[in-house]
């Protein structure tokens, strides 16, 4: 079985054993780590968005839906993959997580308002730091957000169109 260890920003490294060709993002709901999967594993959204910190090689290469998601992703760097479109090949791969907690809807954010957030909040599709770390959650910043529902459901809607 080939091994992943899973690094995460402030915690010592995780091993977690993967069978060989399995998704990246298994590993990741394997040491159940909030991954929500806004997309259902379509390669359109950025909550299972890593970056790969060792042994990049193995793990398949990106697909072109995965390149084009990248392309437009804030915070993508040069080692970003979408776990939920990467498989494991081979042994050592290490990665660590976007700083941050992704929303999966505008309501989600609007349940937050007055709490402070320890840790951005994200975009789930877009990954803009909607509100920044240590910041308290007002209505007004909400209220420019209202826009965020309609955004994944035109994500949803372009994939069902696609299978058209
Ligand atoms: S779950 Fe949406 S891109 Fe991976």
């Amino acid at each position: 079985m080939e091994t992943i260890k899973v690094k995460f920003a402030t915690d010592d490294l995780s091993t977690v054993e993967v069978k060989a060709d399995s998704y990246l993002l298994d590993a990741l709901l394997e040491r159940n780590l909030d991954v929500k999967q806004l997309c259902s594993r379509r390669g359109l959204c950025a909550t299972c968005h890593v970056y790969v910190d060792k042994n990049p090689e193995n793990l398949t290469p990106p697909t072109p839906r995965e390149t084009l998601t990248l392309a437009v992703l804030t915070g993508a760097r040069a080692n970003s993959r979408l776990s939920c479109q990467a498989r494991v090949i081979g042994d050592g791969v290490e990665v660590s997580l976007p700083e941050g907690l992704y929303i999966d809807s505008f309501e989600s954010l609007e349940k937050l308002i007055g709490q402070r957030t320890q840790v951005p909040i994200l975009h789930p599709v877009t990954g803009d730091v909607l509100v920044p770390a240590n910041k308290i959650i007002i209505r007004s910043i909400v209220e420019k957000l209202e826009h965020l529902n309609f955004d994944i459901a035109k994500v949803r809607y372009s994939d069902a169109a696609e299978k058209k």
